[in-house]
């Protein structure tokens, strides 16, 4: 008998077209109806083209061979295109940390953001050998989103806070950045185990244990000592 294959909906997203396709006539999810061309429309679920695209590259049933190599392609230039952003990401923090790493009071913390400034530059290799295992040169794509957590934390260089708060405010800015890059470095190990590309997955998932680690070991210094020592300073 065939197995049913797993349907994955995460939630809040539009019900997949062939679900849709089984609701009543004129049930508000029920798909737009085609084009003049007679091209489908896209639907809402368009908007979700990422998550549809993994969907379709792990789930295509097998005598599409043609149909399933198609998508890989496009799933793996969505690799590609999630490899640039991070490469920008740690691209930038690596400036940042020198900077943040001097401005901090707190010796442990200052040592934490140093071990890391190190680990990135690891990071960084670890992405061009990525790119390299896809046939593809290193390319940066500006990453807003750290533009973004970077230029937030130099706010709170300039915002006149005592030396302990402003250690409790540049670890939570830290963490920010940590859990940007656990995200990222999540999916792009999901992209690969996806696409089958074991080697960079691996080299996906060696970054994203460190990134982890990181976090950790910034919540223990907020919590165990500095988050303390910034509510004394604050009541002094
Ligand atoms: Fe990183």
């Amino acid at each position: 008998m065939k197995e049913s294959l797993p349907r994955i909906v995460p939630p809040g997203l539009p019900p997949a077209r062939h679900t849709a396709s089984r609701l009543p006539v004129g049930d508000p999810r029920s798909p737009a109806p085609h084009r003049a061309s007679g091209r489908p429309d896209a639907g809402p679920s368009a908007r979700f083209i990422g998550w549809n695209i993994i969907r379709t590259a792990r789930f295509s049933p097998r005598n599409q061979e043609g149909r399933e190599m198609a998508t890989t392609k496009k799933f793996q230039d969505l690799l590609l295109a999630e490899l640039s952003d991070v490469y920008s990401a740690e691209t930038q923090i690596a400036e940042a940390l020198p900077k943040l790493a001097q401005k901090v009071s707190a010796s442990e913390l200052r040592r934490l953001l140093e071990e890391h400034l190190q680990e990135t530059k690891g990071q960084i290799a670890r992405l061009d050998k990525a790119f390299a295992a896809l046939g593809a040169k290193p390319e940066a794509k500006t990453c807003k989103a750290m533009q973004g957590l970077v230029a937030e934390a130099d706010e709170l260089l300039s915002a006149g806070l005592a030396p302990e708060v402003l250690d409790a405010a540049l670890i939570a800015a830290a963490q920010k950045v940590e859990h940007y890059e656990i995200a990222s470095y999540g999916s792009l190990k999901a992209y690969a185990d996806a696409c089958g590309l074991d080697a960079v997955a691996d080299l996906m998932d060696e970054t994203l244990r460190e990134e982890k680690a990181t976090d950790e070991k910034l919540t223990a210094v907020a919590t165990s000592t500095l988050n303390a020592s910034a509510v004394q300073a604050s009541v002094g």
